[in-house]
């Protein structure tokens, strides 16, 4: 067997603060230059204590009881998680041997932050890499995978853009030498964010509210990320897993498939890799909230003032989110006031990267509204977090509502070859758990082919 980049097995990714200290030390020291390879192993949630890396919103911002916790997901090389799934899926397919290093040029099919991770990891573990993705995103996400090595191929930001990025690498993985880490359609990426994220947010709420997790928010892309709720119900099992979508493009709520602002989720499609079993209720946010709740989150220290924010509170939270993480956000107090939760609830979601790749997005907002004084600003705050209502969501826990998404995974997923059989499989939990099991296969290899 040939030795491979040796990397961080899923249970370390979960539990980093039980490496080796020679290790450790290493992966820390390694933070000072993000193009070191051994920050392989700071892909994780957690900060240099071991301690997840989160912030419970103060209620001065989100008006309801229930405590709103939000994983941060800035802090993970290449600035977002996504890297996590990036990374997992690329292991895999080493100690799979059907990628093999000097061979396979990887291929990463994305709206952005997973070409970015998949960029990234690609230049730790010496890959060439070609980030398939829309050329209407934002300026950041372009010059970041420039920066990491990959080459670019861009598809026209249109109608249905993420659809084109999957049409195009359908395309180019005829070439033999070319390798696919599909991030919706491989599971890697569900059992990346069903161990390590859902495992972590159990985590992060120990010692907040009762402890427990009654509710987990993510607005699907890949819908990664909204596998951790499949873990947390197993942890908890009367959580609830609700995905937001763009009110623009509401897919999964009635098949709608608009242009939207919030870069990186609503897709247009069910993704392969959802698990929409365990997807309780479906909620839509309108996408210039998300954009505008940015801003005050970020400029607004008047108006936050003014709601009993310190100055200290402000600077701590200003660079934590990007759009799709105040969606999240938005989406969690929604059903915190939806659920009647109480002071003892928690709420858990998650903030996929940070500000850093949103800057243009501000100064677009600035110029599409002309005036963003204050007294703008105070009126957006009390409609997107004070006020905000119980609008636009949708039980999907009855059986109807399944067979919605059912249909339309196979309207999205058919034409790509996978079969009805494929398809009908998923429709059982069994299906899931097993995909999950994986992990102790793939730890086993990765310890026994990275060595010593
Ligand atoms: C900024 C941002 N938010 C949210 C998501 C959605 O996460 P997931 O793909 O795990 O559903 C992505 C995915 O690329 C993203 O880039």
């Amino acid at each position: 067997m040939s030795k491979i980049p040796f990397g961080p097995t899923y249970d370390e990714m979960l539990h980093p603060e039980l490496l080796d200290p020679a290790i450790k030390k290493l992966s820390h020291e390694a933070k000072k230059n993000e193009l070191d390879p051994m920050n392989l192993f700071n892909i994780h949630w957690k900060n240099e204590d071991g301690v997840v890396n989160k912030i419970v919103l103060p209620k001065a911002i989100t008006n309801v009881d229930a405590n709103i916790v939000v994983m941060l997901g800035k802090y993970f090389p290449s600035g977002s998680h996504k890297v996590g799934p990036a990374y997992s899926t690329l292991i895999e397919g080493c100690v799979d041997q059907t990628i093999v290093p000097g061979k396979h040029t990887i291929l990463g099919p994305s709206t952005g932050n997973f070409g970015i991770g998949v960029a990234y990891i690609c230049n730790l573990m010496k890959y060439d890499s070609i980030v398939i993705m829309p050329d209407n995103m934002s300026k950041e996400r372009y010059d970041r995978i420039r920066r990491y090595g990959a080459k670019l191929d861009l598809t026209p930001g249109t109608e249905s853009d993420v659809i084109l990025t999957l049409e195009r690498t359908f395309e180019l993985k005829k070439n033999p030498d070319y390798r696919s880490l599909a991030q919706f359609e491989l599971l890697p990426n569900y059992r990346f964010h069903r161990h390590v994220t859902g495992l972590s947010a159990v985590e992060a709420v120990r010692g907040i509210g009762n402890g427990r997790i009654a509710c987990f928010t993510s607005a699907p892309g890949s819908a990664g990320t909204i596998a951790a709720g499949d873990q947390i119900k197993k942890v908890f099992p009367e959580a609830k897993v609700v995905a937001l979508e763009p009110y623009e493009c509401s897919t999964l709520m009635n098949g709608g498939r608009g242009q939207h602002r919030i870069e990186g989720i609503g897709d247009k499609m069910c993704t392969l890799i959802h698990n929409v079993l365990n997807t309780d209720f479906v909620c839509l946010i309108k996408d210039d909230d998300a954009v505008r709740g940015l801003k005050i989150l970020h400029d607004g220290e008047t108006v936050l003032k003014e709601a009993g924010i310190s100055h200290e509170q402000f600077e701590n939270m200003r660079d934590l989110f990007g759009v799709s993480g105040v969606c999240n956000i938005i989406g969690a107090i929604k059903m915190a006031k939806y659920l009647k939760l109480g002071p003892g609830d928690n709420v858990v979601t998650v903030a996929t990267d940070g500000f850093d790749r949103y800057p243009s997005v501000l100064e677009n907002l600035e110029k599409r509204y002309l005036e963003t004084v204050d007294f703008v600003q105070r009126r957006w705050f009390k409609d997107i977090f004070v006020d905000m209502d119980t609008s636009h969501i949708l039980d999907y826990r009855p059986m109807e509502m399944k067979e919605k998404l059912f249909r339309q995974k196979e309207m999205d997923w058919l034409k790509f070859g996978y079969s009805q059989e494929y398809l009908d499989a998923m429709r059982h939990m069994d299906f899931w758990d097993s995909e999950y099991e994986k992990i102790h296969h793939y730890d086993a290899l990765i310890i026994k082919m990275r060595g010593e």
